[in-house]
């Protein structure tokens, strides 16, 4: 998916957040936004995806104003864990999976990608009584379900084991290869496992460029 964000400012309430953003992103781009705590990595991703209203003629996706856009199907998002997250009546993975789930995507294309992310077994567990560790890859797997174009994943390993953030990163390195747009978020950027072309640092709300091939270029 193509994304392109002109001249984004953002902020609640009297304090501004975001400063005069701009960027673009093409298919198969990966992206990952960089920044102290309270630089507004949360709040770029969450104008990205129309949770926070911002004004048209500022963020595009394919295109299409973001106030006009609509095939959120095509997206997949991994918001940032909630320490005290918690669904307030009990509900199996199975069926989380099914309240996102296209009717175009299969019971085997599900079944594939439970195997993928390693929740095979898990399928029929109360989500609440899943770990942190297994509670983010039911929310990468649902993010994944609908086989979207742009994934945004907002600090997704938080929480995980050495074995699965491996796991992870070799999935979401797989994805950008076969075409998908990566927007990922981390607080430890780890240059051997995710294989990123662009660079966002976020500084109070602004923002600063690096690409891969001019970090190269930069003698390092
Ligand atoms: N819903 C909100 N209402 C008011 N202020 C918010 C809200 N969400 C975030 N903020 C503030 O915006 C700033 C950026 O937050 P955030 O985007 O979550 O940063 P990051 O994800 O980089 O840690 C912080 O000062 C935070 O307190
Ligand atoms: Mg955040």
């Amino acid at each position: 998916m193509h994304i392109q964000i002109s001249n984004l400012s953002f902020g609640y309430d009297y304090r501004t957040v975001l400063k005069n953003i701009s960027f673009s992103l093409e298919i198969g781009d990966f992206l990952v936004v960089v920044g102290n705590n309270g630089s507004g990595k949360s709040t770029l991703v969450k104008c990205i995806l129309g949770i926070n209203p911002v004004p048209s003629k500022k963020v595009f996706l394919d295109g299409t104003d973001i106030n006009d856009f609509k095939k959120w199907v095509k997206i997949g998002y991994v918001p940032q864990k909630m320490d005290d997250f918690n669904y307030e009546f009990p509900i199996s993975v199975n069926e989380i999976m099914h309240v996102s789930k296209s009717s175009k995507v299969s019971e085997k294309e599900k079944l594939e990608l439970f195997d993928r992310i390693g929740i095979l077994e898990l399928q029929n567990e109360n989500i609440n009584s899943l770990s942190g560790g297994q509670m983010q890859r039911v929310f990468i797997a649902r993010a994944m379900i609908n086989k979207p174009e742009v994934l945004i994943l907002d600090e997704p390993t938080i929480g995980v084991d050495t074995d699965n953030v491996n796991r992870f990163y070799r999935i979401i390195n797989d994805l950008n290869s076969e075409g998908v747009t990566i927007i990922l978020i981390t607080h430890s950027l780890q240059p051997g496992k995710a294989n990123f072309n662009h660079v966002m640092h976020l500084h109070e709300g602004v923002a600063e460029f690096t690409s891969v091939s001019d970090m190269h270029e930069g003698g390092g």
